[in-house]
């Protein structure tokens, strides 16, 4: 069984939070069946067969090892992302979330979320992932037109994709659907026909993502014909548009939710809450009552079940000095497109409100925030639509200042 939280953890350190923060889970599964050329997640080729019982149980031996540093709390929600996590099957899913729960105990009606493929979908599949007591599931589906997809590289077509997200709809109470916009040669008419497509299954869920260029992909080495800016901004404006016409409301730059569906996994997140990310290349963030801990596993799926086995998945761990917490919350917290109570900055990174005055300030004299009730406990700090629109000027206000 697994020891106290280590010493180390425990000693005087850079913050002081008063409680810690709601925790979720991550788990990664790294395997695809082909590298998309935009991609740049830790994600693999699949090569041979599925290392299926070999990873479950590095991510367990993972897990086991993790627990000193999560004693005692209770998971919110788990995510299991990649990667084309629907490649594995039910059974192991059902495995694997077994071992969580034998292992952890989760909130009741927690939110389990399973990413998948419409590449891999077999019509029980759907069924037995819920049956294995995953809740939610997200359906990369990028595109629902037979060309664009092509250009994308993805495995899957159109059809494929329609009759995954039918299925979704079918098996899950809540689901989302992840798309891409400003795709290669894409026009605001093409855009739309797809919005018509997606939004025709009524999704509880979507999300909705500028196509970027990622470097080390083969994107950045050919890159397509993108739309540019303008057109890219005028394709936004449409997607608002049409997703607020079906009562789908953006909470976040890039997630629209109906009312009961938004991501709860997500929302901790962007409210700067804490991850135990275990799997492949999986971050994580932790606190402690004087620290924040920040986690990275092995990035490689062989390095990392070989060292996950030895009880050594942490490839990389570090504290984020006093200095750099204001920048990482804001990072997440700003994507809200409510805001947010500003003690939470103080609850979450363990800084008084006075370490984030000054960028505040002069955000709002930008007209990049709204400020309300200052000076009370129901503060609160919200992203202008200007902000919002220039979300990374808006963060670059709390980078702090060297030396
Ligand atoms: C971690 S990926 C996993 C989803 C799943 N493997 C799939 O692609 O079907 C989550 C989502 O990120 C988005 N995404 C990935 N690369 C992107 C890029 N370069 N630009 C914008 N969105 C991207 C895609 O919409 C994708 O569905
Ligand atoms: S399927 Fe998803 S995770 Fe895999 S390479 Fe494509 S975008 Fe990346």
């Amino acid at each position: 069984m697994a020891d106290a939280v280590p010493i180390r953890l425990l000693r005087p350190g850079a913050v002081a939070l008063q409680a810690l923060p709601p925790l979720a889970l991550y788990v990664h599964l790294p395997w695809c069946l082909k590298k998309c050329p935009y991609c740049d997640f830790n994600s693999h080729e699949l090569q041979g067969e599925l290392a299926e019982t070999a990873y479950l149980d590095a991510l367990i031996a993972d897990l086991e090892s993790s627990l000193p540093l999560v004693w005692g709390r209770r998971i919110v929600s788990v995510f299991i992302g990649g990667g084309t996590p629907s490649l594995f099957e039910p059974e192991a899913i059902d495995r694997l979330l077994a071992a969580v729960r034998a292992r952890l105990p989760l909130e009741p009606g927690c939110e389990v979320t399973l990413e998948a493929n419409p590449g891999t979908f077999e019509r029980e599949r759907f069924r037995a992932f819920r049956e294995a007591g995953v809740t939610r599931l997200s359906i990369g589906v990028q595109s629902f037109d037979d060309a664009a997809l092509h250009a994308l590289g993805r495995v899957h077509d159109a059809a494929q994709a329609r009759a995954a997200v039918a299925e979704a709809a079918e098996a899950f109470e809540t689901w989302n659907l992840d798309l891409m916009y400003a795709l290669p040669g894409q026009t605001p008419a093409q855009l739309a026909a797809e919005l018509e497509v997606a939004l025709s299954f009524r999704p509880p869920h979507l999300s909705i993502y500028h196509l970027t260029i990622e470097p080390n992909t083969l994107f950045a080495v050919q890159p397509p014909e993108l739309p540019d800016d303008d057109l890219a901004s005028e394709m936004l404006d449409l997607i608002a548009e049409r997703t607020a016409a079906t009562g789908l409301a953006r909470y976040e730059v890039s997630a629209f939710a109906r009312e009961g569906h938004r991501c709860l996994h997500n929302l901790n997140y962007w409210s700067f809450g804490d991850y135990l990310g275990i799997g492949a290349g999986a971050h994580g963030k932790l606190s402690f009552p004087e620290r924040v801990l920040r986690q990275v596993r092995w990035r490689e799926p062989a390095t990392y079940m070989a060292r996950a086995l030895e009880g050594r998945a942490v490839s990389n761990q570090h504290e984020p000095a006093r200095a750099e917490l204001p920048l990482e919350f804001m990072m997440n917290a700003l994507r809200l497109k409510d805001g947010f109570p500003l003690r939470l900055f103080a609850e979450r990174t363990g800084l008084p409100v006075s370490a984030a005055l000054v960028p505040l300030q002069r955000a709002r004299e930008r007209g990049l925030v709204d400020w309300r009730d200052e000076g009370t406990a129901d503060e609160w700090v919200q992203p202008t639509p200007r902000g919002f629109d220039f979300l990374s000027d808006l963060t670059a206000l709390f980078v702090p200042a060297r030396g």
